[in-house]
């Protein structure tokens, strides 16, 4: 039925945001291509969420393995109903409430859906993107498109164009440029679809603004009872840039220290060394290293929007290891998603909580 006309060696073409662009986009989706474009959060790799041959194309394009579901994007709510249910009051309430935006819901799946998309659930995850790129294309196409993050699998998520030609050129059938993702993190996925809200994945909305809303606090995922992993695509090693990268956790001025001990200690081996910096830090290293300089403790959203793109230039300078510490609270608001995104990065994991211990006992003695 879903038969494609496009070949299965692509030429990757780099479209322009205009009208033209946008429909051309729009042309190439219809007949069952993959187009990449701009969301407020990362760049997503599009295509039409009820063609299965479309949608295996997008595991293949990112060498991503098919246990791994898709988020299905839609332009409007009357196009919502065409792919899953509202199983309450409450799941519409966030709907209506946080979309456009970069919330997804995990919702009971229409069978429409093709199994592709879930990953074989009955569940199907839903986001109405707000990026005014985003929501011209869905409005010109008039169909749910699947999308997963625009990178290779396991890579940083691109928040600009040339990071989608770096993974996926003449892999996909083009990319809508809409310059930088501007949140910069994936969308905060909830799943709506059992008895209890539950907090899949933090990303670009806050959980305590969802909260708020629900007077109710979100649940944790729910433990692997030996079935099928909640959310099969939230492995622990993702997001990583090839270099590894050693994540100092612990409290902030602690962890400032422990991270330059760390680092004079890989230049003193000899290691070719690059960090992730707060601005914070920008005063506390020693020359010597490659820096990418993020945003301030104070302001994790600064952060959060140059993170992928800080992760993928450092992976650029082919260092011989990474540094980063914690880049804001870890335990409220976007701080919970960047730390999410950097331990799934890390390859290796320093507690500074110890350092703080001693230091203690130290100046007690
Ligand atoms: O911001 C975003 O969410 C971006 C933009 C493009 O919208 N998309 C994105 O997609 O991050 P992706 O494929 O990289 O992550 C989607 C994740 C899956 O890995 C999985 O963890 C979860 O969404 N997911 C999808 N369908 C699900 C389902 N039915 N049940 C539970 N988790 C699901
Ligand atoms: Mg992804």
């Amino acid at each position: 039925m879903f038969m494609t006309s496009l070949p299965a060696r692509r030429r990757t073409r780099l479209l322009d945001a205009t009208a033209a662009g946008i429909v051309e986009a729009a042309a190439i989706l219809r007949a069952g291509g993959l187009v990449a474009f701009p969301t407020e959060t990362v760049y997503g790799l599009g295509a039409h969420a009820l063609d299965p041959h479309a949608v295996r194309a997008i595991f293949e394009a990112k060498q991503r393995p098919a246990d791994d579901p898709l988020i299905v994007h839609v332009g409007e709510m009357a196009l919502v109903d065409e792919v899953a249910f509202f199983p309450g009051r409450l799941a519409r309430q966030l709907a209506e409430h946080f979309w456009p935006g970069p919330l997804t819901l995990v919702l009971p799946k229409r069978p429409r859906v093709p199994a592709e998309v879930t990953a074989g659930l009955d569940t199907v995850a839903v986001r109405i993107p707000a990026h005014p790129i985003a929501r011209a294309l869905l409005a010109e196409v008039g169909l749910p498109l699947a999308a997963p993050s625009a990178n290779l699998f396991g890579r940083p998520s691109p928040t600009l164009a040339e990071h989608v030609l770096h993974d996926l050129r003449d892999r996909i059938d083009a990319v809508v440029d809409g310059g930088r993702a501007t949140v910069g993190v994936e969308s905060t996925i909830v799943d709506v679809s059992g008895p209890g809200p539950r907090l899949l994945r933090p990303g670009g909305l806050a959980a305590e603004d969802i909260e708020a809303l629900l007077g109710q606090r979100l649940r944790p995922p729910a433990e692997n009872a030996g079935g099928p992993p909640p959310s099969p695509g939230l492995m622990p090693t993702h997001y990583s840039p090839r270099t590894p990268l050693v994540l100092v956790i612990g409290e902030p001025l602690v962890a400032q220290s422990r991270l330059r001990t760390e680092v004079e200690a890989a230049l003193a081996a000899g290691q070719t060394v690059g960090v992730l910096l707060l601005e914070d830090d920008v005063d506390a290293f020693p020359c010597g290293v490659v820096r990418e300089t993020v945003g301030a403790w104070s302001d994790p959203a600064a952060s959060a929007a140059r993170l992928f793109e800080a992760l993928r230039s450092l992976d650029a300078a082919n260092l011989d290891l990474l540094f980063a510490r914690d880049l804001a609270d870890a335990s409220i608001g976007l701080g919970r998603a960047l730390a999410d995104r950097l331990r799934r990065a890390a390859r290796r994991i320093v507690d500074s909580h110890a350092d703080n211990l001693r230091r203690l006992v130290d100046t007690r003695d």
